[in-house]
């Protein structure tokens, strides 16, 4: 089969992390599961919730026309309200279920925010280290990825942001806490962003990419994007804190 050229170097690129899983799984095999520490792919090791399980017993045994059927575009209302209302509380302003879309896990919710944004050689801003999936997200729709290095201690580098800046910046992807750093963006951070971001003539918006928010320790809490910056989307999933990675189960949350 022809693979196309990009894909081959695609390929050739990201292959690492998979030749890190397989290395994890041999020194699990050599070692013991117990004795290694695979970071590699982010398939949390805790089970899910007692109340999910019981939730999925009672969706798969539903019976009947339409029980497994399609649904709406953007998701069951009940769920979207649902969803909506948790945004709310965590951003602290009311969230409507109009501003939620339910999507694919979160790599489908940034698909979608690409393919709704993007117009052919916008470029999206990320930064680095940086999920090394943004790069493909933003690929597929047209996009063109520009890397911004964060600082010595994995905060903002503010100057570096307004620097890469050009008239074809249509986004930054933030991911906070971060994946691989686990660094959280502080709340006079995100101020200062929303400041470089405004500062440009065009529309940059602020996609937070938030899949492990819940996910934090000793009295840590992670800032309302909503708050800073009013073109926001955050971009998130089920799969890290419920421990649902192969459900798919994500959604996009648009500033209200
Ligand atoms: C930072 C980050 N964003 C997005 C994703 C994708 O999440 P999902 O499995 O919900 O699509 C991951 C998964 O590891 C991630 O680490």
């Amino acid at each position: 089969m022809a693979i196309s050229q990009k894909m081959i170097a695609f390929a050739e690129r990201s292959s690492w992390i998979r030749k890190m899983f397989e290395e994890g799984a041999r020194l699990k095999a050599q070692y013991g599961a117990d004795h290694v520490c695979d970071f590699s792919l982010g398939n949390p090791d805790l089970p899910p919730p007692a109340q999910y399980q019981e939730a999925v017993r009672k969706v798969t045994a539903a019976e009947g026309p339409g029980s497994h059927g399609y649904m709406a575009n953007n998701g069951y209302p009940f769920v979207r309200e649902a969803v909506a209302k948790q945004i709310g509380a965590e951003q602290g302003m009311a969230v409507g279920q109009d501003d939620i879309l339910m999507t694919v896990g979160a790599a489908g919710a940034i698909n979608v925010t690409m393919k709704a944004l993007l117009d052919p050689g916008d470029e999206v801003l990320i930064l680095a280290p940086f999920f090394v999936e943004y790069n493909f997200y933003v690929d597929n729709h047209g996009g063109a990825t520009k890397i911004v290095n964060t600082a010595q201690d994995f905060s903002l580098d503010l100057a570096a942001i307004e620097a890469a800046i050009t008239p074809k910046t249509k986004a930054i992807i933030i991911n906070s806490p971060n994946n691989p750093t686990g660094q959280i963006y502080s709340a006079t951070e995100l101020a200062g962003l929303a400041e470089v971001l405004k500062k440009a003539p065009q529309t940059v918006y602020l996609i937070s990419d938030e899949p492990y928010r819940k996910i934090v320790y000793d009295n840590h809490t992670v800032p309302s994007i909503f708050a800073a910056y009013p073109n926001s989307l955050i971009v998130s999933s089920y799969s890290k804190d419920l421990s649902l990675p192969g459900e798919r189960i994500g959604y996009i949350a648009v500033h209200p």
